[in-house]
C-alpha cells in the first residue's frame, strides 16, 4: 500500500496486523531543513508520534528507525564518533531525528515497544535518487555520466564515512530480530574517505580522470566525519561487507544503465 505518514487513517491501516515497523520516512533534507523547522517538526516529529500511537493501539511490538549519523552529533569532539558522543545537532533535520529517537525510546519504556535506532552514516548505492542531491556519490557519478561539471566545496580533503546501501539493508535485517538491551547504533563503515579519493575511485571505474572545479569551502562542512561501528558489530553481529571500490563499481554500472534509458 502507499500512504501519507501524516494521515492517521493511512497509518492505522499500515500498522494493522504487523509485527514490526521499519520507519524510513523523511520529508526533509539536512541542508534545507533550517528553512522551515515548523514543517520539519510537523511532518516528521508529529507524524512519527502519530505512528507510535497507532502502534500502541494496534499492539505492534517493535520499531526500527533510521536516524542520521551525520547530523545528530553536530561537530565532532573526537573521532571516530561513538554512540556516547555528545549530541548537539546544528540543523533542524538532526534535532528532529534526535527528538524522534527520544520519543521512540520513551514509548519503549511506557508501552513495551522494542526500539532499535540506526544512526546511519553516508549511504550510497544503486537506486539512489540524484534529484534530492543528498549524497556526493550519486551526484558525482551522475555528473560524470552526463559530462556535467563536478563542484567540490573546499580542497577535496573533507572526509566522510560512506556505506553501501546493501550494508544498511543488512543492518535493518539484523535489527529486526535483535533481542539485546542496547537501543541506539551507529551504522557506518568506520573509515573516512576524502572527496578526492572518492573521485579517484570513480575515475578508475569510469576509465579516466574526473574533471572537477574546486570552490571555496562551506563553513558548515566539518573536515572529518567518521563513526565507530563497534557497538553494531558486537551487539547486532553486523559489519559492513561491501568495499568502497566494489560499491562504487556497482553504483556506476547501475547509473550507466539508468542514464542510457
Ligand atoms: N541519504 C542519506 O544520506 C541518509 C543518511 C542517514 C539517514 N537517512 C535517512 O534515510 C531515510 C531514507 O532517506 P533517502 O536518502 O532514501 O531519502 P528519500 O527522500 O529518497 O526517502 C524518503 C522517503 O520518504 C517518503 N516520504 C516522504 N514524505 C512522506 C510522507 N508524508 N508519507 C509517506 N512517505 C513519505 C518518500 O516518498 C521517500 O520514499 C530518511 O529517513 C533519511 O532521513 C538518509
Amino acid at each position: 500500500m502507499t500512504g501519507d505518514l501524516s494521515a492517521t487513517s493511512d497509518i492505522n491501516k499500515a500498522v494493522e496486523g504487523v509485527d514490526a515497523v521499519l520507519h524510513l520516512v523523511s520529508t526533509t533534507l539536512p541542508k534545507s531543513s533550517n528553512e522551515d523547522p515548523v514543517y520539519d517538526v510537523q511532518s516528521n516529529l508529529v507524524a512519527s508520534l502519530q505512528l507510535l500511537n497507532a502502534m500502541v493501539a494496534h499492539k505492534v511490538g517493535r520499531i526500527v528507525f533510521i536516524s542520521s549519523g551525520g547530523t545528530v552529533y553536530g561537530s565532532p569532539k573526537y573521532l571516530p564518533i561513538d554512540e556516547k558522543h555528545p549530541t548537539d545537532p546544528e540543523v533542524s533535520y538532526g534535532i528532529t531525528k534526535l527528538a524522534i529517537e527520544k520519543y521512540i525510546l520513551m514509548y519503549g519504556h511506557l508501552h513495551g515497544i522494542k526500539p532499535v535506532i540506526l544512526r546511519v552514516a553516508n549511504p550510497y548505492g544503486e537506486r539512489q535518487r540524484v534529484e534530492t542531491a543528498q549524497g556526493a556519490v550519486g551526484v558525482f557519478i551522475h555528473n560524470v555520466l552526463k559530462q556535467l561539471p563536478i563542484e567540490i566545496w573546499g580542497d577535496g580533503s573533507v572526509q566522510r564515512d560512506f556505506l553501501h546501501v546493501s550494508d544498511v539493508a543488512e543492518a535493518f535485517a539484523k535489527a529486526i530480530s535483535y533481542s539485546g538491551t542496547a537501543g541506539v547504533f551507529n551504522i557506518s563503515s568506520g573509515v573516512g574517505t576524502s572527496l578526492n579519493s572518492l573521485l579517484e575511485l570513480i575515475g578508475e571505474v569510469s576509465g579516466g580522470e574526473v574533471p572537477r572545479v574546486y570552490k571555496p569551502g562551506r563553513s558548515f562542512d566539518v573536515p572529518v566525519s567518521v563513526l565507530s561501528n563497534d557497538l553494531a558489530r558486537d551487539e547486532l553481529g553486523w559489519s559492513p561487507q561491501v568495499s568502497m571500490k566494489e560499491g562504487i563499481a556497482r553504483t556506476f554500472e547501475w547509473a550507466k544503465k539508468e542514464v542510457a534509458k
